[in-house]
């Protein structure tokens, strides 16, 4: 009996789709690259100024003392600064003043995603740090495409093509426990995750 072989696309087509994956990949990390510094750099320089300011919800903090004023403020200026350097390298966040507007919906809408993350975990009833998988990750995606879809929908529908999106999505929590893990290795931080 004849064997029946696993066809691979020839080299020539292998060799295209591994470019246009790179290039996949290469524009999901550019576009969310603002957003991906402002949370970064929100637990990089944390802060002590609880937003809910110490209040309680139900037997539980609102937010929690993990979200304060210190690290929404750096986070979204770190995230915005960013977003206006790489701006400047090749325009990619639209014409003036659009750009603006775009650039602080990745980051604002970044630190947002973050605060509703910390909602929902206090609902839950999770302690501040306690994991929770998924939400710890994508989050602040989630928030920036949301602020991005009501303030700058023509921009987010045209550069945030479906595979973009789905890279955005498999990529983010890959890339979330590199840098927690080098945060650990750095002693930034108490846990590997
Ligand atoms: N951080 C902050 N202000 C923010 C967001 C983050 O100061 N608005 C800092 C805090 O020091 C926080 C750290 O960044 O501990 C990591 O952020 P995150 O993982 O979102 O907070 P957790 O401490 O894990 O708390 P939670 O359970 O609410 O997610
Ligand atoms: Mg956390």
């Amino acid at each position: 009996m004849p064997k029946s072989r696993v066809r691979t696309p020839p080299p020539a087509l292998r060799f295209i789709i591994m470019i246009i994956s790179i290039t996949i990949v290469g524009t999901a990390i550019w576009l969310m690259l603002p957003a991906y510094i402002t949370n970064a750099s929100a637990a990089f320089f944390g802060g002590k100024t609880p937003i809910d300011r110490g209040v309680h919800l139900c037997g539980n903090r609102l937010l929690g003392d993990g979200k304060t004023y210190e690290g929404l403020f750096k986070g979204c200026s770190a995230g915005f600064l960013c977003g206006l350097l790489q701006h400047l390298y090749n325009g990619s966040f639209g014409s003036y003043p659009r750009f603006v507007i775009v650039l602080l919906a990745l980051s604002a809408g970044a630190m947002l995603g973050d605060i509703m993350g910390s909602f929902v975990k206090r609902r839950l009833g999770l302690r501040r740090g306690a994991p929770l998988p998924v939400v710890d990750q994508l989050d602040f995606v989630c928030g920036a495409w949301l602020l991005l879809f009501i303030v700058a929908r023509d921009w987010f529908s045209s550069n945030f093509s479906a595979e973009v999106m789905l890279v955005v999505i498999i990529i983010t929590p890959l890339l979330h426990l590199l840098t927690n893990f080098i945060g650990f290795k750095l002693g930034m931080k108490e846990v590997p995750w």
